[in-house]
């Protein structure tokens, strides 16, 4: 008879699947490039900070480096492979080392930088990488009493950017004003690990040395939840916001085990899993792609890097594989998707810092199909944000605006970061108007010429007093080199 035939087979199907769970990134297969594709002879920071060091998008890498006299990184086109001479130029304006750098999502042009000297600089490099090197950001964010050491730009609107700094302050800034327009104080009673924006940017969630995992608004500056002892260990913790808004977590057992875990921020008492790994005492820095739901743990000092797929029903958590080699990763660039070769299947692509190179590695799930693998590529995060600055400080929130990768991705011309300041006198102007018709406005009463004449005197000033300060800090920076080299 048939129906026994087909329930049986029912069964056995239901069953299969419950012990064989069905993965199309069980078999990715990561690779390193060829050496001469690699990014050699280049001095990797040594600073001691736990950021990654390495910042990509689908034209440049981005890479802190070793500087005598200040802070500095280098932009490398991503086609200029092979030795990087000494001579080639970097960024190079600030006054201590660098610890964090991230790319503008939203134009590829554009970089951010946190450093030692408690300042935050954004910059425009121009469009076909460096020919000189670059002392003069775009702006400079000034409000850290200590070094800065996390950088993340808002995911969805423009010129929004996040800073954590040794203060234990959060502060968001407007980069299109200059502005710091929030700034999260009291909620950290320890240095903060790390940063994390939701999908669509409404909620950050934080690591901190107290050992605690917080979801923030930040707007309404008020904590939504808070996981006490997320790991009991005493090294560093990352947690990061999944796409469905749920908080994956690295972080060390009280045995100081690496551990894996994750949590529901609607009731963060339990975990909904933790896995436990191995005993390296490097940090685990996630890395997460929304799209395919697959997260790659990079251990600082480890030679591997290990990925996981998350699903929805327990266990949640699936380990997938781990990319080995001997030699272990001072750092790890992440290239975001819209970056990928979709040609080659490739779904993750990795740039690894080693002491002296920068390697990239090559996540690809092999197909034999040359067609467009539209179940590996949904639609994900193209360039342009959803909303402005002014619209996200006003409360305003916009999802990721997506993108095909079928026919692959072309970067388009990006317009020029501008920075337009507010001064003083413009913000009395426009809150005495903020009630009236523009019809009003233009009727308000021009500032008499005397005022104005005074406020061209002043700005003049503080021109002249900016120029001594700059050339006194090239001053110093160039004794500082002199003295480096005696002191050799
Ligand atoms: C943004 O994300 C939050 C949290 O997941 C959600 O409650 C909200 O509806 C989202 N807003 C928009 C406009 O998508």
């Amino acid at each position: 008879c048939f129906w026994p035939f087909i329930s049986n087979w029912l069964v056995f199907h239901y069953l299969w699947k419950r012990v064989v769970r069905q993965s199309k990134f069980r078999h990715v297969f990561g690779q390193a490039v060829k050496n001469d594709q690699c990014y050699d002879d280049i001095r990797v920071s040594r600073v001691t900070w736990d950021s990654a060091f390495c910042a990509v998008n689908p034209k440049f890498v981005a890479i802190i480096i070793e500087a005598s006299g200040g802070g500095a990184f280098l932009v490398l086109p991503l086609h200029k492979t092979g030795r990087i001479d000494k001579a080639y130029p970097t960024v190079c304006g600030h006054t201590g080392p660098v610890l964090d750098i991230d790319w503008c999502p939203h134009n590829d042009q554009v970089i951010a930088s946190g450093s030692e000297d408690c300042t935050v600089m954004v910059w425009q490099i121009p469009e076909n990488g460096l020919v000189s090197s670059m002392s003069e950001p775009v702006v400079v964010l000034e409000g850290h009493s200590k070094r800065v050491g996390i950088i993340t730009w808002h995911p969805t609107a423009r010129n929004v950017l996040l800073s954590a700094g040794c203060d234990n302050q959060i502060i968001i800034w407007n980069v299109g004003t200059g502005e710091a327009m929030i700034t999260l104080e009291d909620m950290h009673p320890d240095v903060i690990y790390n940063v994390c924006w939701n999908r669509n940017g409404s909620l950050i969630c934080t690591a901190c040395k107290d050992k605690s995992v917080r979801v923030i608004d930040p707007r309404k500056e008020t904590l939504i939840s808070e996981r006490e002892k997320a790991h009991e260990g005493a090294r560093p913790m990352r947690a990061i916001f999944l796409s469905d808004g749920n908080i994956l977590t690295t972080g060390f057992s009280r045995m100081s085990e690496r551990q894996l875990a994750l949590w529901n921020t609607a009731n963060m008492e339990e975990p909904m899993t933790v896995n436990e790994m191995d005993t390296s005492n490097g940090v685990l820095l996630p890395f997460y792609d929304p799209d395919t739901n697959v997260v790659y743990l990079c251990g600082k000092g480890d030679s591997s890097i290990r990925y996981f797929e998350i699903t929805e029903e327990a266990p949640y958590v699936h380990f997938l594989n781990t990319f080995a080699t001997k030699e272990p990763q001072r750092g790890m660039g992440y290239m975001p998707k819209r970056g990928l070769d979709v040609n080659k299947c490739e779904i993750a692509r990795f740039f690894k810092l080693h002491e002296r190179k920068c390697e990239p590695v090559v996540m690809t799930v092999p197909r034999k199909s040359d067609l467009f693998q539209d179940d590996l590529y949904p639609d994900t995060a193209g360039p342009d944000p959803a909303l402005e600055a002014e619209d996200w400080f006003d409360g305003k929130n916009g999802e990721p605006i997506l993108i095909s990768l079928k026919n692959g991705y072309v970067p388009g011309k990006n317009r020029d970061l501008k920075v337009v300041k507010k001064n003083i006198l413009d913000n009395k102007a426009s809150k005495n108007t903020e009630n009236s018709t523009p019809a009003n406005k233009s009727a308000s009463p021009a500032p008499s010429i005397k005022s104005e004449a005074k406020l061209e005197e002043i700005l003049k000033e503080i021109k002249s007093l900016k120029d001594l300060v700059s050339s006194q800090e090239k001053r110093i920076i160039k004794l500082e080199e002199q003295m480096s080299k005696i002191a050799i």
